[in-house]
């Protein structure tokens, strides 16, 4: 049911496929000397999850949770981990503690400032504000400084059992995804704001070397690229139409 994959150097990709809505979730967690857990999933999830992050350590050791925006695959489970790891604190963004986590989490988040780091031992993170990118205000992203790995959470949505990693471009797969959301249930999924194309950009300039998606496989490469790709895209799909102004 889940499988894991090492797409950095301790750090793996956990990801459950769920055949019925043809979706993966993935999460990943970071062994380093105080383990990291990007994505704490959903509720339902959690047992699952649980067995597979014990293969690789002692879940009671798990110090940070991270997620992108208060939703539940993003951070259902929060307080299962909480229970399981008495040292575990979410890390978030200011918006998302004081609007959100604060008031449903059992103990209150650790704030990541733009301007501050999360050292974890080899590994340091920076939580980036992506306000509406993917959706949701309190949305942000993890990137990892010393080997530029950016945890974007549903950017670049890919829908499907994909494979775990791929250095082939994903651009065309996120497209259909975009364009398959919109034209169902899901139409909205992801907003189109006048802020969207400079949110996209900064993350760009961070120059990432691997992407690795919620939803879909992590892509090796040229980070930035794949993000101007990923704003043509979203501009294409989402954006105002021409001359509508709307
Ligand atoms: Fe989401
Ligand atoms: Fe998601």
């Amino acid at each position: 049911m889940t499988s894991t994959t090492e797409i950095a150097r301790e750090i793996y990709r956990i990801s459950v496929f769920v055949p019925e809505i043809n979706l993966e979730f993935s999460h990943f967690l970071v062994r380093d000397d105080e383990p990291l857990l990007f994505h704490a999933g959903l509720r339902g999830m959690f047992p699952l999850l649980r067995e597979a992050v014990a293969r690789l350590i002692d879940v009671s050791k798990i110090r940070h949770i991270g997620f992108s925006h208060f939703e539940s695959d993003e951070c259902g489970a929060l307080n299962h981990w909480l229970e399981s790891a008495g040292d575990a604190q979410a890390v978030c963004g200011l918006v998302g503690a004081l609007v959100s986590v604060n008031d449903f989490a059992q103990r209150p988040a650790r704030v990541v400032t733009p301007d501050q780091t999360l050292q974890t031992g080899r590994y340091r993170f920076r939580f980036i504000p992506t306000p509406h990118v993917p959706h949701g205000w309190d949305a942000g992203v993890l990137f990892e400084e010393t080997e530029r790995t950016l945890f974007c959470s549903d950017l670049f949505h890919q829908w499907g059992h994909r494979e775990p990693t791929t250095s082939s471009s994903i651009i065309e797969r996120c497209k259909s995804a975009l364009l398959e959301a919109e034209a169902g249930p899901f139409a909205g999924y992801v907003p189109y704001t006048h802020h969207t194309g400079r949110v996209l950009e900064s993350l760009a300039q961070q120059q990432p070397k691997t992407l690795a998606a919620m939803h879909g496989s992590t892509y090796y490469g040229d980070g930035a690229q794949a993000l101007r790709d990923l704003a043509l895209v979203m501009r294409e799909v989402l954006g105002p139409r021409n001359g509508s102004g709307a």
